[in-house]
């Protein structure tokens, strides 16, 4: 079998894609005609055959990215656009997907909260019927938005647990740390959401923000985060608590100068549960078997250790155990077809041992 065929058969676990990232200039052009609304100025200036996006940074990025979501307007819009991404993950062979999405952006806009999540939800549960996919939703708040803020979007979800099972934290970075938002967090694991965030490739402080997202917020997981690898004590605190990371190296090499494949193998290697997805796929153009691709033409990632990364992901995923340990069967049962058994002692990387979120059971488990 070649390696996309590998790749592509490989049951997998999306951990890091924002439904807001899966906006396509397709469905944005035909949700702007039926909300008859005019076409956003970077939208407008593509042309229909697909050109790209100007971006060369998350900051730049960002400035095209929010300005795109007007074009969301209802809950059949936000439920179309949930079917379009689980559409698309189920094509590549996708089992279970958490999928970011930020309130903030539409409430901000006067879009009802209670729109945004029952669009979200009624797409996925369309989603889970007609294709058997598994998802749920995570809720990130804007850390360039203020502390306030961020708690009412909380207490704006609290009667939709049934569908949010944990709490992130996105857009930009720059001046934004993770204690900004410490008092939420709190609140938020009160709750009982579970909580992972954004530690962005390369940024000022990335390893105060790490640290501070480790140690003083105590996150389940970590989003990006592949600078740990330049701090020997984070990494040790990381894999003492089973924190996993949701890498995207596509992801990485636009908004970055690489696609930090190193990084993610160095931390593979040393037993870190790292995982790999596709973050904002509509705009950077590779869901998440091209971004298992990347990783694997880009380095010397063995086949096995691409099975890890999967294995990985379902063991830090936020589901159900008798849910994570079907998944798993399911992998090794690939594993053994594809590859064989594994020969005494030959794998470098340990099988993860199932950890945080084993006692979650979410909507659809
Ligand atoms: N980083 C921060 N915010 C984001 C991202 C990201 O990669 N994608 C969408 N919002
Ligand atoms: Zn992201």
């Amino acid at each position: 079998m070649d390696l996309p065929s590998f790749i592509s058969a490989m049951p997998k676990a999306e951990l890091h894609v924002h439904l807001e990232g899966c906006l396509t200039p397709s469905l944005a052009r035909q949700l702007a005609r039926r909300n008859s609304l005019p076409l956003p100025p970077s939208l407008s200036a593509l042309d229909e055959t697909g050109s790209t996006y100007a971006f060369h940074d998350l900051t730049t990025f960002l400035q095209v990215y929010y300005p795109n979501l007007s074009v969301l307007q209802t809950s059949q819009d936000f439920a179309d656009l949930a079917i379009t991404y689980l559409s698309k993950a189920h094509a590549q062979n996708v089992k279970h997907c958490e999928l970011f999405f930020d309130p903030q952006a539409h409430t901000s806009r006067g879009v009802p909260f209670p729109t945004v999540v029952r669009g979200y939800q009624a797409g996925i549960h369309v989603a889970q019927r007609s294709l058997g996919i598994s998802a749920s939703l995570i809720m990130c708040f804007l850390r360039d938005q203020s502390a306030e803020y961020a708690m009412a979007t909380l207490m704006d979800s609290l009667p939709f647990k049934d569908i949010i099972i944990g709490v992130g934290l996105d857009s930009d970075e720059r001046d934004n740390p993770p204690s900004k938002f410490a008092a939420v967090f709190q609140r938020a694991a009160k709750e009982g959401f579970l909580i992972t965030m954004h530690c962005d490739i390369d940024q000022p402080n990335t390893l105060t923000h790490l640290s501070q997202a480790i140690t003083e917020i105590q996150a389940d997981r970590i989003d990006h985060g592949t600078n740990i690898v330049e701090s020997p004590e984070l990494i040790a605190t990381l894999k003492q608590r089973g924190v996993g990371l949701t890498c995207c190296p596509i992801s990485n090499s636009i908004v970055t100068a690489d696609f930090k494949g190193a990084e993610i193998l160095s931390l593979l290697r040393q037993g870190v549960r790292v995982t790999v997805n596709s973050d904002d796929p509509a705009y950077f153009r590779g869901y998440i078997n091209e971004n298992m691709l990347k990783l694997a033409e880009g380095t010397d990632v063995t086949r096995r250790e691409l099975i890890q990364l999967q294995r990985n992901a379902f063991s830090i995923s936020w589901i159900s155990s008798w849910k994570r340990n079907h998944f798993l069967q399911t992998l090794s049962e690939f594993e053994r077809k594809t590859l064989g058994l594994e020969e005494e002692g030959a794998g470098e990387v340990k099988e993860a041992e199932p950890g945080v979120g084993d006692e979650v059971v979410v909507n659809g488990a």
